[in-house]
């Protein structure tokens, strides 16, 4: 189920490109039109790549916790939102909704990564939104005990095959694994009997269809893209270190309101502010 890309030079542009190609390809309408939200350092090489593969210059929001990062980003006349991604996520503003979501956190696999499912789950996303996490293989000892009991299990082995140390793989599993423990489905059907209307509800539950639910998960997220290459590591020029990623779609929006954290309102007047900027600018 891997996708192994494992370029020598360049191995992160190669990669960069892979994800907004794949990007365009899941979105299911024009990539200009699309909102994304991603995590950007000063380079902004995500701006570039985007911009050439034809997506919106306006439509593309950096986002970085560093106030200096982001205000060479806004120097360079982009937008860019200085605080947590996830903060955004949440407190975006009405009038827009979140087409593609770019996590790429690199850092391991670590407890607080693991929180992350429900982060993603309860932004502003659009009905079926693209999200993309990117995470260093290595440097998250913390959760050797959860890798080691997901890699084991047979039923994670029959349906995603070898697991390996994929932290890609390993973060949709955590995904899939969130929702089937806490999210009961009600499907509400059109007229054709297609599922178009999702309802979850979000209490813990232990029972014995664990599993069946697990897969109905699965099955729900349609081919996510898992892919690996390898970084210069800063800190030790003589090694490399692999990097796993997952791409998938969002088969549903789930209405997360009654569950979600309080309103950040610097968060949101922060928006507001760069979503008036960006009405201009159209
Ligand atoms: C790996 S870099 C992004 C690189 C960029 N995608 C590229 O390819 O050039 C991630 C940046 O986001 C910052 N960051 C990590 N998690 C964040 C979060 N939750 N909210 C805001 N910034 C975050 C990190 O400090 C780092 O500067």
């Amino acid at each position: 189920m891997t996708n192994k890309i494992d370029y020598g030079f360049g191995a992160k542009n190669n990669w960069r490109r892979r994800v907004w190609n794949t990007t365009s390809k899941m979105l299911s309408f024009k990539k200009r039109k699309a909102v994304c939200l991603y995590l950007a350092n000063e380079t902004d090489i995500d701006f570039q790549i985007a911009t050439q593969k034809g997506f919106d210059p306006n439509n593309l929001i950096a986002v970085n916790k560093d106030k200096k990062i982001v205000e060479n980003i806004r120097k360079k006349k982009r937008l860019a939102f200085c605080g947590d991604i996830f903060d955004a996520a949440r407190n975006w503003p009405e009038n827009m909704d979140i087409d593609f979501l770019h996590l790429d956190l690199c850092t391991g696999l670590q407890n607080r990564v693991l929180e992350t499912p429900w982060n993603i789950i309860s932004g502003k996303l659009s009905p079926d939104a693209v999200i993309c996490v990117n995470l260093q293989r290595g440097r998250d000892s913390q959760t050797n005990e959860f890798r080691d009991k997901v890699i084991n299990e047979p039923n994670i082995k029959s349906i995603f095959g070898d697991v390996e140390k994929h932290r890609g793989k390993l973060f949709f599993i955590s995904l899939i694994s969130w929702l089937a423990h806490f999210a009961k489905i009600y499907s509400a059907k059109n007229g054709d009997g297609e599922i178009d209307h999702i309802l979850i509800s979000l209490e813990p539950n232990n029972d014995g269809l664990y599993w069946a639910r697990f897969q109905t998960w699965v099955k729900l997220f349609n081919n996510p893209v898992f892919l690996t290459y390898k970084s210069k590591d800063n800190r030790n020029s003589r090694h490399g270190v692999t990097m796993d990623s997952v791409i998938f779609q969002m088969p549903f929006q789930i209405n997360c309101e009654a569950y979600s954290e309080p309103t950040n309102d610097k968060a949101k007047n922060s928006l507001k502010a760069i979503s008036a900027w960006r009405t201009m600018r159209k």
